[in-house]
């Protein structure tokens, strides 16, 4: 049977309380799908610099390194705002990990399930026959990492580089995925004004001569972020470097009416992945026990696919969360009136006893 050792780094804000919901619905699964997952909790971000004096301590990567897969909850908050940037949660652990683990392809579905239509901001017509896009993102090279990156007295600087290899390799997942979907990819850029965008423009151009029967589209940044809200059923596979598509999938994630809704997945070659919300540590609701755990358990049904291979396992959770939300149960996150409002704490377990339910 298969054993997986999932390293679990929580975090910060409301991490712990979400997490604590995906690893209810992660026991769901062993005893439903007869596989068993080693979870191990680390110190991150906020709560590893209240513990050991840095937000990511050796031991926590020295885990992540023995580890089949990363399940991330979320980093940062006003405690640590204090600090110089680059001891910060953000920047002192969460983007290292990245970059340790080589996870340059960050995969963000933003799914409108049927039943929470009404709680998208957008007209309710832009979304019939519900949306499914995915932003693939670069994650770790563009403006985060590029140098020089510095401050000088009154003058700051970041720099903005990609080399053809990394726009190449994560422009390949898009294709990929675009395959698996509804072959369409829509490459966003600022080739207009940028030279990096440029080069960015003419490799996925390139890219795409190996993939004809995708049809690829390229559209600047601000153009797609209208789009977006314009006629979001246009896009199958956003494909964005490391900033637009931070951008552009809080946006994306809006449209399914929550933040609260949008995991993530980010991939290194091979199968290893770190799994986290794509929303952050939420400071103004954390400690509440109102966050909505959806897209952390969502994050772990992910990594059951895409790490793991446990595609039907991924599958029943997707299901699991469809039937809670059609028995009218809700976060306040997607709420309206005359749904049943319940906390991070009884969605988890409705989430979780679908999933056991359907046993056998
Ligand atoms: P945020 O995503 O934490 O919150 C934005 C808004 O969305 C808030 O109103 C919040 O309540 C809401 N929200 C987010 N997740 C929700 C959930 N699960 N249920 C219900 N509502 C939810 O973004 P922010 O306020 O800009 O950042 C707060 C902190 O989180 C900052 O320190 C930021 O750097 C950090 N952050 C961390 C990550 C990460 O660890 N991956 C990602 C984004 C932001
Ligand atoms: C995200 C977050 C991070 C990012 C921050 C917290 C470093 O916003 O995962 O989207 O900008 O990548
Ligand atoms: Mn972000």
């Amino acid at each position: 049977a298969m054993n997986k050792r999932i390293a679990v780094l929580a975090g910060d804000g409301i991490g712990p309380e979400v997490m604590e919901q995906a690893l209810r619905v992660l026991a769901a699964v062993e005893q439903r799908f007869g596989v068993t997952f080693k979870t191990d909790a680390a110190d991150v971000g906020g709560a590893a610099l209240d513990n050991h004096g840095t937000a990511l301590p050796r031991e926590t990567v020295d885990l992540c390194r023995e580890s089949d897969a990363i399940l991330f909850g979320s980093v940062g908050g006003p405690k640590w705002e204090h600090l110089p940037p680059e001891e910060q949660p953000e920047r002192g652990a969460l983007l290292p990990l990245r970059k340790t683990f080589g996870l340059f392809a960050n995969l963000r579905p933003a799914i409108v399930f049927p039943q929470l239509v009404h709680a998208s901001p957008l007209r309710e017509d832009l979304l019939e026959g519900g949306l499914d896009v995915v932003v693939v993102r670069e994650l770790t090279g563009g403006i985060y990492f590029g140098t020089p990156k510095g401050r000088e007295g009154d003058k700051a600087f970041d720099t903005l580089v990609y080399h053809r290899s990394e726009i190449e390799r994560i422009a390949r997942v898009a294709f990929e995925a675009a395959r698996s979907r509804n072959k369409r990819v829509t490459s966003i850029d600022k080739a207009n004004v940028l030279t990096s965008m440029v080069l960015w423009r003419e490799v996925v151009t390139e890219v795409a001569r190996d993939y004809p029967d995708v049809e690829l589209t390229h559209m600047y940044v601000d153009n797609a972020a209208m789009q977006l809200v314009r006629e979001p059923r246009q896009f199958d596979v956003i494909l964005a470097g490391n900033m637009f598509g931070d951008i552009l999938s809080d946006e994306a994630a809006m449209l399914t009416g929550s933040l609260g809704m949008l995991p993530s997945a980010s991939l290194a070659e091979g199968s290893f992945g770190l799994y986290e919300p794509s929303g952050g540590s939420a400071p103004d609701i954390a400690g509440k026990g109102v966050a909505n755990p959806i897209a952390q358990i969502l994050s772990a049904a992910m990594m059951l696919k895409y790490s793991f291979g446990l595609d039907q396992a991924c599958q029943a959770i997707f299901d699991a969360v469809a039937a809670v939300l059609d028995e009218g149960y809700r976060t306040g996150d997607i709420a309206r009136p005359g749904d049943t409002l319940i906390g991070t704490d009884e969605m988890g377990r409705r989430i979780a006893e679908k999933v056991s339910a359907c046993a056998g």
